[in-house]
């Protein structure tokens, strides 16, 4: 467990001290359990608080409530109660939803809603499968396949472009990598001049959902996002038709072309509500997880020569689909650093029906954060869960196997990421490039730390000192 920071030991102090109370009462003849919670501070709750944990390290405050109230607690926070869902067994009911209880439009909208409407993660039930069902089409082997010609070139340029040095930041240059990556292998455009606007609109549409202030006041971030989204909107709507035409190897053309099993395919309006959100989606979470893997290869030299002379052995500049089998290293360093930093720790749901996890009553209409990055700390599921130790996950081991969702980067249950594949193509493609190009390092003694107010990005942007093999 990390080191409780003064933050955190203030925000349990307080906790402790406030009367305990249900969330709800339970109905007649009930025998489950209420899910037990504090109201926190008068008006704000727990929001402050919980914010202020996230801007730090948030496993300390979700261990006291683990440890008060069990895998399912109640705080109080933005206006309403929310409940946390901690633990593997708690995760995975939730997740599998086995009852339909949780959706995911409603739990998702506030964060998100009114950048990102009728995404796929934003869907539901009959609709979310029917939808899912023709997106399948653009992920399949062969699709893949076709992404990973177009990336290849692409990466070699962007990694080409790298300036070593002694303070070169990670994530600020794998951001652009993904960034220029996208609009080769999602938009199928090698954009002029119109880039840096697009580009502008898209980062502006992705940082809006993270607003305090959640109405559109000029200049402000939320109405940036809604102008940003319908600069999105007309980019995606005028290209449609050509696209249509086309039969190129990128995820706008796939879309355009995908048809189910039986044969239903997607409006005008699905594909661009859908390309907008796969941006987002692929964007700042492939990115978290190459600047986490970066820093742990700087942090371990000896894992960063084991992965670079693996990729040596291929004999290769680039990757070739067959070839991702055969740098072992990357997968293990790839699974244990979004272990230790999962890019989207919390996921988003809302009661839609009375239901019950692990024994305790959550009522309809309750908004709920699901936290599987909590799993992937627990002592109990995982041997000095805090250290970097990539070999856990190596076949001799595999102790993410003490339980389904001890391990769940990619969420599970019918929402389970649909691009998993592509981004762990995506990853290995751009480290191998550099692992052949590159070596980097950082001071014996340095750590980063990560904020997860949003995703979890390292605060100092990761600088470390980048040199050419
Ligand atoms: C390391 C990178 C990634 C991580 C950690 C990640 C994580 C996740 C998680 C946790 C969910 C489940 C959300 C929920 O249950 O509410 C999800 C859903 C989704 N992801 Fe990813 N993702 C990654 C990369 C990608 C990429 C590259 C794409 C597309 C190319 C993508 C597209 C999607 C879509 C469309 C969904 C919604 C699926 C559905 O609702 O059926 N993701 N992702």
């Amino acid at each position: 467990m990390p080191n409780a920071t003064l933050t955190d030991r203030l925000l349990i102090a307080v906790d402790r001290r406030l009367p305990r109370r249900p969330l709800s009462k339970l109905p007649p003849g009930s025998r489950l359990r209420p899910v037990q919670g504090t109201i926190g501070l008068p008006i704000v709750g727990h929001t402050g608080a919980v914010i202020a944990a996230m801007v730090g390290e948030p496993m300390v405050v979700m261990r006291h409530r683990y440890d008060t109230y069990g895998p399912v607690s109640w705080a109080h926070m933005f206006g309403r109660r929310m409940i946390f869902v901690l633990g593997p067994d708690a995760c995975e009911s939730v997740l599998q939803n086995r009852d339909r209880a949780f959706a995911n439009g409603p739990g998702w909208a506030y964060w998100i809603g009114p950048f990102f409407p009728r995404g796929l993660m934003l869907l539901d039930f009959d609709e979310h499968l029917h939808h899912r069902r023709i997106m399948q089409q653009a992920f399949t082997h062969e699709r893949l396949e076709g992404y990973l010609e177009v990336m290849n070139p692409a990466i070699a340029r962007g990694v080409d472009a790298f300036r070593p040095g002694p303070h070169f930041s990670v994530l600020a240059s794998m951001k652009q990598l993904t960034l220029d990556l996208a609009t080769e292998v999602f938009v199928g455009a090698r954009l002029g001049p119109e880039a840096a606007a697009l580009n502008r609109a898209f980062i502006d549409t992705v940082r809006a959902g993270l607003a305090f202030v959640r109405f559109d006041v000029p200049g402000g971030k939320w109405s940036r996002g809604l102008r940003g989204r319908r600069v999105l909107e007309a980019f995606f709507r005028d290209r449609l038709s050509e696209k249509r035409a086309s039969s190129g190897n990128d995820l706008f053309g796939a879309l355009c072309r995908a048809r189910s099993e039986d044969g239903h395919s997607f409006s005008d309006t699905d594909i661009i509500n859908h390309m907008i959100f796969l941006l987002m989606a692929a964007h700042d979470t492939t990115t978290i997880t190459m600047t986490s893997m970066c820093y742990f290869l700087a942090k371990h030299p000896e894992w960063q020569r084991r992965a670079r002379d693996e990729s040596l052995a291929l004999g290769k500049a680039q990757v070739e689909f067959a070839d991702l089998e055969r740098l072992p290293a990357l997968d293990l360093v790839m699974k244990e650093s979004m272990r230790l930093v999962a890019p989207v720790p919390y996921l988003g749901r809302m009661t839609v029906a009375d239901t019950e996890v692990c024994g305790h009553f959550v009522p309809k209409d309750t908004m709920t954060a699901v936290v599987p990055y909590f799993s992937h700390r627990m002592p109990e599921l995982w041997p000095d869960p805090d250290r970097f130790d990539p070999e856990r996950f190596a076949p001799h081991r595999r102790e993410d196997k003490v339980h389904a969702f001890a391990w769940a980067p990619f969420g599970g249950g019918v929402h389970k990421c649909i691009g998993l594949h592509f981004a762990g193509l995506q990853v290995k493609a751009i480290l191998h490039q550099v692992l052949l190009r590159y070596r980097w390092s950082v001071a014996v003694d340095y750590e980063t730390r990560f904020d997860f107010t949003t995703l979890p990005v390292p605060k100092d942007g990761l600088p470390v000192r980048l040199e050419r093999r």
